[in-house]
């Protein structure tokens, strides 16, 4: 019996701001991050819109189709947290009506978080084969105005829907991974913004992405020619390139042409390069653009799917697409909220990025602005009070 993803919805804000707006605030060639980092615009969350309306929207899309019966678990994956104690996906559990006997939790190791719940639920769904389990990826990337970071951040959620016989991607049993203590990339508890060494951060990515895939090699005896696509966490669109010449360095097979990058992994990167980094959704983001973006039939091919988590965790693993898959895809949802969305200025962006969450006893309530199903309401004597926006 295959286990694997069943089907995957992805959110994302409903603002952005063009990276040639960003450039010109900061005196920089608008190529350095088109071209530089393949990034052209970021998602920007408005005050009403967080992890949990981000995460609760990308669910609802997909179970508005599916139902949420047999879901007993439910693994909300993020490094933007919203509360010290209580998960996340408890708001999303609510907001969604989901079965009372579910198992739900947060789970946080940077952008890897959601890999983790991948692999924790494929093994919970072999267990009792009948049953789901619903996996969100969701986060919101910052870092400090002016530094080297900003261009690359987004916000965006995954939901992935995991059971037996799935009907989009059979995961594959065997994975390469590989854990390290490095300070690359991290946020302390009492900042909102990420700090990070990231240049340094880079070749952490690159050199633990050696390490998994000489592991995955050798427990499953594959060369990197039988794989078919190649999906990568994508902190910036660029990198997945660098990794790709990496992993041909590693194999001693000549550098690929552009040609070859291309058709490897050009479509894998057509949402990102939209919204930016998105955490612990980014890998699945691409693995959704690639299904439903890539003009070659891919039933039945091999797949593959690099995580990194800063910090840090790295995963190499791969799946086979399964013939018919494209019936199940919500690719026209995901097109008409990329090109529907509304562009930022950059003092609109300032004022954003600059809001502060109150943090007294108060009742705040949060003006509407646009989101997706769900948004952040009040805030009232700390407790956050969401409400569904149709
Ligand atoms: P930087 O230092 O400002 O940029 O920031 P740069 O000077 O290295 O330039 C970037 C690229 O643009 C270079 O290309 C330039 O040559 C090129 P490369 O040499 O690397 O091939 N460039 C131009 N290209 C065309 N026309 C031009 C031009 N000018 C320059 N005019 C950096 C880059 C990635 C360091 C920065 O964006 C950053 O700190 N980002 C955040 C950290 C990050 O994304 N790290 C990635 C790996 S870690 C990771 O993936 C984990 C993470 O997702 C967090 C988590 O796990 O939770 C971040």
């Amino acid at each position: 019996m295959n286990f694997g993803i069943d089907l995957l919805s992805f959110q994302t804000s409903q603002y952005y701001l063009d990276l040639r707006t960003l450039a010109q605030a900061r005196g920089e060639e608008p190529e350095k991050f088109y071209q530089g980092l393949g990034q052209e615009k970021m998602a920007v969350p408005p005050p009403d819109e967080d992890i949990v309306t981000l995460g609760a929207g990308a669910a609802k899309a997909l179970l508005d189709q599916e139902g949420s019966q047999d879901i007993e678990l439910l693994l909300f994956c993020t490094e933007s947290g919203v509360d010290q104690s209580k998960a996340a996906g408890l708001f999303v559990h609510g907001l969604l009506n989901l079965p009372a006997r579910c198992r739900v939790v947060e789970i946080k190791e940077a952008c890897y978080a959601a890999t983790a719940g991948l692999q924790l639920a494929l093994a919970v769904v072999r267990r009792n084969p009948r049953k789901k389990a619903l996996v969100i990826g969701a986060d919101v990337a910052r870092y400090d105005l002016g530094s080297p970071g900003e261009p690359t951040q987004g916000c965006g959620a995954v939901a992935l829907l995991i059971t037996a016989q799935p009907r989009l991607l059979a995961v594959d049993e065997e994975a390469g991974f590989h854990a390290a203590n490095v300070m690359d990339f991290w946020r302390p508890n009492y900042r909102t913004e990420a700090l990070v060494d990231g240049k340094y951060s880079t070749l952490v990515y690159l050199s633990t992405l050696v390490q998994a895939w000489r592991q995955y090699r050798e427990l499953t005896g594959r060369k990197l020619t039988d794989l078919a696509r190649c999906c990568f966490h994508l902190p910036f669109t660029r990198l997945a390139a660098k990794a790709y010449i990496r992993l041909c360095r590693e194999e001693q097979l000549p550098p690929p042409s552009a040609e070859e990058l291309q058709h490897k992994l050009g479509p894998a990167l057509v949402y990102n390069r939209l919204t930016g980094n998105t955490y612990a959704a980014s890998l699945y983001e691409s693995l959704t653009a690639l299904l439903e973006n890539d003009t070659e039939d891919l039933d039945d091919r091999r797949i593959s799917l690099f995580s990194y988590g800063s910090g840090c965790m790295a995963e190499f693993f791969s799946g086979i697409v399964q013939p018919g898959y494209r019936q199940h895809l919500m690719a026209e949802r995901h097109r008409n909220m990329l090109a529907n969305r509304v562009e930022l200025t950059y003092r609109q962006y300032e004022d954003i990025f600059r809001y502060q969450v109150p943090e007294d006893e108060g009742d705040h309530v949060f003006a509407p602005y646009r989101t997706g199903f769900y948004r952040l309401q009040v805030i009232n004597k700390h407790v956050r009070c969401y409400q569904a926006t149709a």
